[in-house]
């Protein structure tokens, strides 16, 4: 009863009883960072390090850290004193037990990973730590959440917006790190911030990319190498885009058109949205040039659903 109070709201209701708990290994003796796997142990490191005037900077992740979880570290350090690395993949922000259960957890990798970018703590609590029986409270986010991810992945947002609360409230940071490749989440993830008076400063990264453009996420490595090849379609679409904004082009269908083509013309690629949105309320926009805006798109390669965004100018 519980668990189907806990994922009422569809995402991760399906799978609530195959949760697999990540445990963290012990650190390899001689690193000086720690590893926490309790709300109130992370509290009291975290309060310590306030405490003797150091600030306390989070990067939030799902772990299988790549260079661009890596980029938010390296910018962490420029932010405060002490990076906290954040590694817990929430069930409640997943809408399928296959994406849920496929998502990589290399946790020595990720301990190793940390360890050489010099982050001071890692916060890795386990599913059972974060969601006890009985727990039942959500952050609601708003409007913002119902389009585009929102729509086409059901409850999702409500699992970040908790996930993130309850985050912060065990690192207490001073500041937030998050990229721009989930430009939503980010959007989000700020007015949670502002309507709940958290008092983090939020920063964004941009997104980093492999050499062929496609941005890095956890979930490429899921890719086969076919699908892999095919994924680049998605940065030649939205380079496509940009370059016919460039070109004078400010009709969102027409740069809309231009954006799909290349995605529509790769046979391994499914197309799930693509749209031109206001940067911070992600209401679909009727001409560019005005003010903020992102061409966000969302493309499955095979079972790997892939999203991606960039600012036009
Ligand atoms: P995850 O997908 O692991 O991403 C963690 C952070 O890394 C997010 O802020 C994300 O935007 C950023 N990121 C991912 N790929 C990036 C890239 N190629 N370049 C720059 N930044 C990148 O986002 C989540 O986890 C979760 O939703 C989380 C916020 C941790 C809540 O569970």
């Amino acid at each position: 009863m519980l668990r189907e109070r806990v994922h009422e709201r569809g995402a991760g209701r399906d799978f609530a009883s195959r949760w697999s708990p990540v445990v963290p290994r012990p650190v390899p003796v001689g690193l000086p960072m720690k590893v926490l796997t309790h709300p109130a142990a992370m509290r009291a490191w975290s309060d310590g390090r306030r405490q003797s005037g150091r600030r306390v900077v989070v990067v939030p992740t799902m772990g299988a850290l790549h260079q661009g979880h890596r980029a938010l570290i390296d910018e962490a350090r420029r932010h405060g004193e002490d990076v906290v690395v954040t590694i817990f993949v929430n069930p409640l922000q997943f809408n399928s037990s296959t994406d849920f259960q496929g998502y990589p957890r290399p946790i020595d990798d990720d301990l190793s990973t940390c360890a050489a970018a010099g982050v001071d703590a890692v916060y890795a609590p386990t599913a059972a730590v974060m969601y006890p029986p009985g727990f039942q409270t959500h952050v609601e986010p708003g409007a913002l959440a119902d389009r585009l991810e929102g729509e086409h992945r059901p409850g999702h947002f409500r699992g970040v917006t908790t996930v993130v609360a309850k985050l912060f409230a065990a690192v207490r940071p001073d500041v937030a790190v998050f990229g721009q490749k989930d430009a939503q989440q980010l959007a989000i993830v700020r007015r949670m911030v502002s309507d709940l008076d958290l008092g983090v400063d939020v920063v964004s990264m941009p997104t980093v990319r492999e050499p062929d453009g496609l941005a890095m996420s956890s979930r490429n490595r899921r890719l086969s190498p076919a699908e892999r090849d095919a994924a680049v379609c998605i940065w030649r679409g939205l380079q496509a885009l940009g370059a016919a904004v460039d070109a004078g082009e400010r009709d969102p269908a027409a740069l809309t058109a231009t954006g799909v083509a290349p995605i529509l013309a790769e046979p391994l690629a499914r197309l799930e949205y693509l749209e031109l949105v206001d940067r911070d309320d992600f209401e679909p926009v009727r001409s560019v040039g005005a003010g903020p805006v992102l061409a966000v798109t969302a493309v499955w390669c095979g079972e790997v659903r892939l999203i991606d965004n960039i600012e036009l100018p």
